[in-house]
């Protein structure tokens, strides 16, 4: 069963949240952490530049994986999801660069795919895999770029993403539903669920309906999210209107 936990507002969850990985941090200096990209995660990513400003948090031993990227984006173009994470939290705290790692977007079509694919699950193997994964959750109930289907892909790989996930990415692509790339690379809800603990953030009532069904509905990949049920330290961390569905 997962533990939920539900705070007044994003800000109020993003302090906490925040404070609870500083502290992690303190206890394990080599934590390694699982990012994740999105509105959602922002404030958390404020709060955490903000206590490394205070001497409250250092990231020089810690390592760093980003959950997915988009296909054919290198990672200097300014739509990437690294382009995402420097401009919100690498640029601001003392990660050491080799330690942080993302998955290649620009990595040519066809086999180096598969290649980049099976380099970054090699990467987290080699770190020890990763200690505390944190996720948002996207709106069609994906994790990661891990969308709805009829099965999942285990590991880390490319996938196609849905036209609601496309617009959802819109803002980043100056809100042209069309440049957004069709594709992306993601880890998969394997590499996912052998973190050793998750943290799911969920803010906003239009998440609300979702979070109800990830938590309280059955196992299924319609709903990538739900699988989170299987594991044993997962916590959902709620804002009052993302868990307005719940009975609690
Ligand atoms: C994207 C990312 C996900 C993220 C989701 C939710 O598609 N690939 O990792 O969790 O969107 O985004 P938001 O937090 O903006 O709702």
């Amino acid at each position: 069963m997962a533990s939920v936990r539900i705070f007044d507002t994003p800000a109020v969850l993003a302090r906490a949240l925040a404070g609870h990985i500083g502290r992690a941090l303190a206890a394990q200096p080599a934590l390694v952490l699982g990012l994740a990209t999105g509105r959602t995660p922002i404030p958390l990513y404020r709060e955490l530049v903000r206590r490394h400003a205070d001497g409250r948090a250092d990231f020089s031993r810690a390592t760093t994986f980003n959950l997915d990227e988009f296909l054919g984006v290198s990672a200097d173009d300014p739509r990437s999801y690294r382009a995402f994470m420097k401009k919100h939290f690498f640029d601001h705290v003392n990660l050491t660069p080799r330690r942080i790692h993302f998955l290649n977007g620009a990595v040519r079509p066809g086999r180096d795919v598969q290649r980049e694919c099976d380099r970054y699950e090699r990467a987290i193997e080699r770190a020890g895999g990763i200690d505390v994964q944190i996720l948002g959750l996207g709106m069609n109930g994906h994790i990661g770029f891990n969308e709805p289907a009829r099965a999942l892909v285990a590991r880390t790989h490319a996938t196609r993403l849905k036209p609601a996930t496309r617009r959802a990415n819109a803002p980043l692509f100056g809100n042209r539903v069309g440049a957004v790339p069709r594709e992306a690379l993601s880890m998969g809800m394997a590499t996912i669920l052998h973190a050793k603990r998750i943290v799911l953030l969920a803010t906003g009532s239009t998440k609300a309906r979702c979070v109800e069904r990830m938590l309280a509905g059955p196992v299924t990949p319609r709903l990538p999210a739900s699988f989170l049920q299987l594991h044993r330290h997962v916590e959902i961390w709620l804002d009052r209107a993302a868990e307005s569905n719940l009975e609690v």
